[in-house]
């Protein structure tokens, strides 16, 4: 039996619930029973209803608030899963883990803890569980969505197939999507704005270079998107690949932003509303943040209004494995947001995060990925997983390049 438990019923966690099911009926020794608890369990519900009505599949829901560590260490009990599957939000993360290290169940996430008052993704405060989860034989997996996620997947298979040594690695996420609002996040609002308002910061010769959020642009021509402006992040597997990659010189990650997009943030930060500090409102304390979130759409309401595709990938420079000097290679997933709302009833945002959170549980239920301890995605043996992406919804394309990025 390999129970599984995902919490949080936003897109991603819808995404995957419904990929786990597709999977579940053929081979039901991966998934061989799921659950999913959230804050609003009528979330939940829709989303069960959903995968019932696509696959026949039944699926158990509760109601949950992750962060009281007792009353989810009792769930957990209650339903008995060998695995959690993370899909709430970063700040849940150390709950999370505190219960799965109560109970006795493994761990799986696709984004760092980050405190609510500080915008600050580092892999410090979940890396410091690894002898907990290692003296109790459980294993947890960080980071298990596309960006984190099949990007270090992406650079450990050039490192296997293609590259000995890699010099320099862009990551390039381009959402050339249109939702037809004025303005709106494709996934979690007040995770996205944090994301992208905060520094941008790249590894460089051995440490981090630091500039301002959104201030280095390029212009890159996306295949199945075509041209867009791309900017330089900071992004959490950055700071992963600097230790898993240790040889690399250069680390960088560019998202691409429309202009309408860029206005629009400008603004909201102009006059404030993107804070992440109490301000006092008619009496009582309000994150302008949180406030915002609440007005705009929900990400997850997108998906019927989506067109177009996203196109992420690594462009890596290296030494060649077969000695032939330098090469660079070019490693990307091509989506398709009509198609992935077809098949589960979310847009390609959510469905590139929710594959790759079922393909992580399910190397870690069949016992293709093992271990003890805290782990990043970079640690595993990447052919496997590669794999499932093909047969599950992101098949990938490598090519090689005439040679390194210009810019
Ligand atoms: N690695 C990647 O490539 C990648 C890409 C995109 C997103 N992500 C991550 O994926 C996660 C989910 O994203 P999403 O777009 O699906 O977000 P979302 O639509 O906001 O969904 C989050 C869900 O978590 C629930 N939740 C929040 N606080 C909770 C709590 N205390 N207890 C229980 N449930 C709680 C929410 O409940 P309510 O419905 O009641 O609010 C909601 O159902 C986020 O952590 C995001 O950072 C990763």
């Amino acid at each position: 039996m390999s129970k599984v438990l995902v919490i949080g019923a936003g897109g991603v966690g819808s995404v995957a619930v419904h990929k786990m099911a597709q999977i579940s009926k053929v081979q039901p020794e991966i998934f061989s029973h799921i659950s999913i608890a959230s804050r609003t369990k009528a979330k939940c519900d829709a989303i069960a209803e959903s995968v019932r009505a696509r696959t026949g599949v039944t699926v158990d829901t509760y109601t949950i608030d992750a962060e009281d560590i007792p009353a989810l260490s009792a769930l957990i009990a209650r339903i008995g899963p060998k695995l959690v599957v993370n899909l709430a939000l970063p700040y849940q993360d150390l709950t999370i883990m505190e219960a799965c290290l109560a109970t006795g169940t493994h761990y799986l996430d696709t984004a760092n803890y980050e405190p609510r008052d500080e915008a600050k993704f580092e892999y410090h405060w979940q890396w410091a569980y690894h002898d907990r989860f290692r003296e109790k034989g459980l294993m947890a997996l960080l980071g298990s969505g596309f960006d984190p996620g099949v990007t270090s997947v992406f650079t450990m298979w050039l490192k296997k197939h293609k590259l000995k040594t890699i010099r320099t690695l862009d990551i390039l996420d381009c959402n050339g999507g249109d939702h037809g609002q004025p303005f709106a996040t494709n996934f979690n609002p007040e995770i996205n704005i944090r994301e992208v308002t905060a520094p941008a910061r790249h590894w460089l010769n051995g440490a981090w270079v630091e500039t301002p959020a959104m201030t280095i642009r390029e212009n890159f021509d996306f295949e199945g998107v075509g041209p867009k402006n791309m900017y330089l992040m900071y992004h959490e597997e950055l700071e992963s690949l600097a230790r898993f990659v240790p040889e690399a010189e250069r680390l960088r990650f560019w998202m691409t932003f429309g202009d309408a997009y860029i206005q629009h943030l400008t603004v909201l930060q102009n006059v404030g509303m993107t804070r992440i500090d109490p301000v006092i409102y008619e009496g009582r304390e309000i994150i302008p943040l949180q406030f915002l979130k609440a007005v705009l759409p929900e990400p997850s309401s997108l998906g019927s209004t989506t067109t177009g595709k996203t196109n992420i990938g690594n462009i890596a420079t290296g030494e060649a494995l077969d000695g032939s000097g330098e090469k660079t290679f070019y490693i990307n997933n091509i989506c398709d947001h009509e198609d992935a709302f077809h098949e589960t009833g979310n847009q390609a945002v959510s469905y590139t995060t929710g594959v790759p959170a079922m393909i992580g549980a399910a190397m870690m239920l069949s016992g293709a990925w093992s271990g003890e301890g805290v782990f990043n995605i970079e640690q595993f043996d990447p052919d496997p997983f590669m794999d499932m992406l093909n047969r599950h919804g992101l098949p990938w394309q490598v090519k090689e390049l005439a040679g390194p990025l210009q810019f």
